[in-house]
């Protein structure tokens, strides 16, 4: 049964989710991307979804592309950073499984999100509004289960100190494995 659960990781954009996502697949893990998910389903990208129908129809497709995951086994699902603002999303992800967030500074993302495209929230001609967004939603991000500080570590450490977590708590079958 242990075996049989899921790890949803969490964080704001560029804390490196689906590169951790791709390490856990390689151990063994299935890997579900709900962006990819989102944009499989609406045929659209994520910037075609946001500028045609705004951030209020992105959410609620992010909601129903969660829902949709109920019965999902042993798998790693990465989301998307604005997964944490709802409610609802917290309930589905908690009936999923083991919530991890993992956790890098201002400056790590920063470095990142100027170098990647494709974001409609990471703006980079306004950096202080994509940091007021980090700010408000690390007490959000800070509910997980467990927190992996990312900085000083490659995403093989990372996943390995979620693996080595979470299959502790697993066997003692309590849902938060505690600080890391
Ligand atoms: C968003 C993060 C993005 C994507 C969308 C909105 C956010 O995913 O879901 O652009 O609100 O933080 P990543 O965190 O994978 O970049």
């Amino acid at each position: 049964m242990r075996d049989e659960r899921n790890i949803i990781l969490i964080g704001f954009m560029g804390s490196g989710k689906s590169t951790v996502a791709e390490v856990l697949h390689g151990m063994g893990f299935n890997c579900i991307d709900l962006d990819a998910l989102i944009v499989e389903r609406s045929g659209r990208t994520i910037p075609e979804i946001f500028a045609r129908d705004g951030e209020g129809v992105f959410r609620d497709l992010e909601t129903e592309a969660l829902r949709s995951l109920a019965g999902l086994r042993r798998a790693v699902v990465s989301t998307g950073g604005g997964i944490v603002g709802r409610e609802e999303n917290w309930i589905l992800m908690k009936a999923l499984g083991t919530i991890v967030y993992l956790q890098a500074g201002w400056e790590t993302l920063r470095t990142r999100l100027a170098a990647g495209e494709g974001r409609p929230l990471a703006d980079k001609s306004d950096w202080s509004k994509v940091e007021a967004l980090w700010r408000r939603r690390l007490p959000l991000y800070e509910k997980a289960d467990l927190i992996v500080d990312t900085d000083d570590r490659t995403p093989e450490e990372v996943a390995e100190r979620i693996m080595k977590a979470v299959s502790r708590s697993w066997e003692l079958g309590v849902t938060s494995p505690g600080p890391s």
